[in-house]
């Protein structure tokens, strides 16, 4: 069991005298601080030398796992090739990996490449104000898009905040951040997931630009579309004239290198990518219907849509991220069928350990990436999980793994996501650890027995899963 984190703690204590709270980018601040040093395909290593299985992977983009040889290789070479940033016209590179997307990317009549997800849902959005000539913007409740003035709010919300269910209708504005003007945040307008009702409402009263959304609600685990929801959105847009947005980000090329509108074949507006579509190097893609996208060029300085950046298509993340998508597409895209499997295989494995625990708990997953709920059913909004999940719990037991050497990111609801370099052994051992984890945990709600209860839910003591329980219940 890893238990010692002297190091990490002597590193955080120097940085914290450069950095206000030791740490750049405050959703790393987490407990307990560990400092990673290195990383090779599905494992991470920190400070004092712990090894972990990772599942967090930086919050997505691993999906190949640490440092794949074939991107680190792409990206070397052209380095050496004397590959550098020229900031003047365009290069080959761009132009092989815009092809690439266009041709793969059923969303992407033409694209535009960013460095960070926060800056490409910024664009989609004032893209979408300057098309429609309107200022209004809805988000959902639960979703995260960035960190700009338009998407700062109602994310992890808490349920006293929330206060009752507003459907239809629209949650007030909850900044996640300072520093957003009040006369911005009477644009932004936050509904729930799967609420189609609630999207109309706002649109009969405001006029709305843009809906943006994550087509699976991924940054609060994972939260599926019910059917008929984004052909609903789509539906609504065109009825109301508002674009559509599907943020990939954490969706796109981690389930399918065409992303959500295929799976779904539900087809927005524009779509935004970052994340998995270059293995962990700083590369987004805006994609959409060329008669929008073209405004990024139009001749009429009145309407063109500034989009600049000095990194913008930095030959390293362009030339990964070329590598990532023929990695991804090799052998009929065989990666995306392994780590179904291997999903597969870590839901079951749970699934059985919390029946033989009798716990109240549910797996919800979409191929790679899964969440374990503390309650009896996947959410269907943020509200429903503010209402039901067991926080607490879900955050003792990933600190409980972080010190038997897995690393799910430490907060809970957060995805875990499986990458391509994970094996069957490295499933099985963290099962054997949730169980050995589950099986040591104080207020484990016990399982209904009735299908209908209104009774509050019992707690149970910690009960043992031995190793030839887990054996048998993996067969
Ligand atoms: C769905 C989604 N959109 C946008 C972003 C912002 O991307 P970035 O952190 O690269 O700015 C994130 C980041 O987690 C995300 O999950």
């Amino acid at each position: 069991m890893n238990q010692q984190y002297s190091e990490s703690a002597a590193i955080l204590e120097h940085n914290r005298r450069f950095i206000p709270g030791g740490v750049v980018s405050i959703n790393r601040a987490v407990r307990p601080e560990i400092v990673f040093v290195r990383g090779d395909g599905a494992y991470v290593w920190d400070a004092d030398g712990n090894r972990y299985i990772d599942y967090h992977a930086a919050f997505g983009p691993h999906f190949l796992g640490h440092n794949d040889p074939y991107v680190t290789e792409a990206v070397i070479g052209a380095i050496r090739d004397g590959q550098s940033l020229f900031g003047s016209g365009t290069t080959v590179h761009e132009g092989r990996l815009a092809e690439l997307l266009c041709e793969h990317v059923p969303a992407a009549e033409s694209v535009q490449l960013l460095n960070t997800g926060s800056e490409a849902t910024y664009q989609a959005i004032r893209l979408a104000r300057a098309v429609t000539g309107r200022d209004h913007v809805i988000n959902i409740q639960g979703g995260y898009n960035g960190w700009h003035n338009d998407v700062s709010n109602n994310l992890m919300t808490p349920l006293e905040q929330l206060g009752p269910r507003r459907s239809p209708g629209e949650y007030p504005y909850y900044p996640i951040s300072a520093g957003v003007p009040e006369d911005h945040q009477r644009l932004i307008h936050s509904v729930n997931f799967n609420d189609l009702a609630s999207v109309e409402y706002v649109c009969e009263r405001y006029p709305v630009s843009s809906l943006i959304t994550e087509p699976i609600l991924q940054n609060v685990g994972i939260v599926h579309p019910q059917p008929g929801y984004l052909s609903g959105l789509r539906d609504l847009a065109d009825k109301y004239k508002f674009l559509l947005i599907f943020d990939e980000v954490k969706t796109g090329f981690r389930h399918s290198v065409g992303g959500c509108s295929k799976l779904f074949g539900v087809l927005p507006d524009l779509a935004v990518f970052g994340k998995a579509i270059a293995n962990g190097y700083p590369m987004a893609a805006l994609g959409g219907k060329k008669e929008y996208m073209d405004w990024f060029a139009d001749p009429d300085l009145k309407r063109r849509v500034l989009l600049a950046g000095t990194y913008n298509s930095h030959p390293a993340p362009t030339v990964a991220a070329i590598a990532t998508i023929e990695r991804l597409l090799m052998n009929g895209g065989e990666v995306y069928e392994r780590v179904d499997r291997l999903g597969d295989r870590m839901q079951t494995g749970m699934e059985a350990i919390v029946r033989e625990l009798d716990v109240e708990a549910t797996v919800a997953r979409q191929g790679s990436a899964f969440c374990l709920y503390f309650m009896d059913h996947c959410p269907r909004d943020w509200h429903d999980l503010a209402e039901h999940h067991l926080f607490d719990l879900d955050n003792r037991m990933r600190r409980a793994l972080i010190d038997r050497g897995i690393y799910p990111f430490p907060v809970a609801t957060k995805q875990w996501s499986i990458s391509v370099a994970h094996t069957e052994a490295d499933i099985d051992l963290t099962l054997e650890q949730i169980a050995a984890t589950l099986s040591e945990l104080e207020g484990l709600p016990i399982r209904a027995l009735a299908a209908e209860d209104d009774s509050p839910r019992q707690e149970q003591a910690p009960g043992k899963v031995t190793a030839h329980r887990l054996a048998s219940m993996r067969r």
